[in-house]
């Protein structure tokens, strides 16, 4: 019998506080249709693979599109999310997982996103720009960096002293550990409705 959550894989680069988000959803049961049964990074040095291993959680690192395909293939993911990943996948890797792949983006998409625009550079395009508000997105991933279609977001007021830094955590704080973890568990229970059917 197929098993009763859908199986995630969460993809990491660097600090992996959306992963702990993840992480600890799970444990509180925010998140109950799925279940994080891999951590993949393309940084061997990613401090999010220790929060993976202090949870007992597989980790992998990613040596290239094809291996790392083959490897969820073997562990029957059924949906990945990119939780601070910041390397952009291609169109042929993506195409694997329609409706099966999402990510946070530390902005009102469709301001301050695409390629080039990722982790603090987003914070500084926004502080630059001069806007009063900005947030964070959830959305599917397709083709087109920051492309796919939106599943949640939520905005953030920026403060007249804010740098990079403190507006990226309050950005993570106030919207990024909500939303991800939510949203992993929508389309969790999406993907675990569709396998019952
Ligand atoms: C987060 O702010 C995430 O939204 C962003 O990088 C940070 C990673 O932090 N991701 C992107 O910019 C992707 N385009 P974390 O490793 O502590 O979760």
């Amino acid at each position: 019998m197929a098993e009763d959550f859908t199986r995630i894989a969460v993809m990491v680069s660097g600090g992996g506080t959306n992963l702990q988000a993840l992480i600890d959803a799970e444990k509180s049961g925010i998140i109950k249709s799925g279940k994080i049964v891999l951590v993949a990074s393309d940084n061997p040095d990613a401090y999010a693979l220790k929060r993976a291993a202090a949870n007992d959680i597989e980790t992998y690192i990613m040596k290239g599109e094809d291996y790392l395909l083959k490897k969820l293939e073997a562990d029957d993911i059924e949906l990945v999310v990119l939780a601070g990943f910041m390397k952009i996948l291609s169109a042929d890797f993506v195409s694997h997982f329609p409706n099966r792949m999402i990510n946070i983006h530390p902005s009102l998409i469709p301001s301050f996103c695409g390629k080039g625009c990722y982790g603090l550079h987003v914070h500084e395009k926004a502080l630059a720009y001069g806007v009063k508000v900005t947030g964070a997105t959830v959305h599917y991933v397709n083709e087109v960096p920051d492309g796919g279609r939106i599943i949640a977001q939520k905005a953030v007021e920026i403060r007249d002293d804010d740098t990079p830094e403190t507006l990226q955590r309050r950005v993570m704080e106030q919207a990024e550990w909500i939303l991800l973890p939510r949203a992993a568990e929508k389309v969790s229970s999406i993907l675990l409705n569709e396998k019952n059917k």
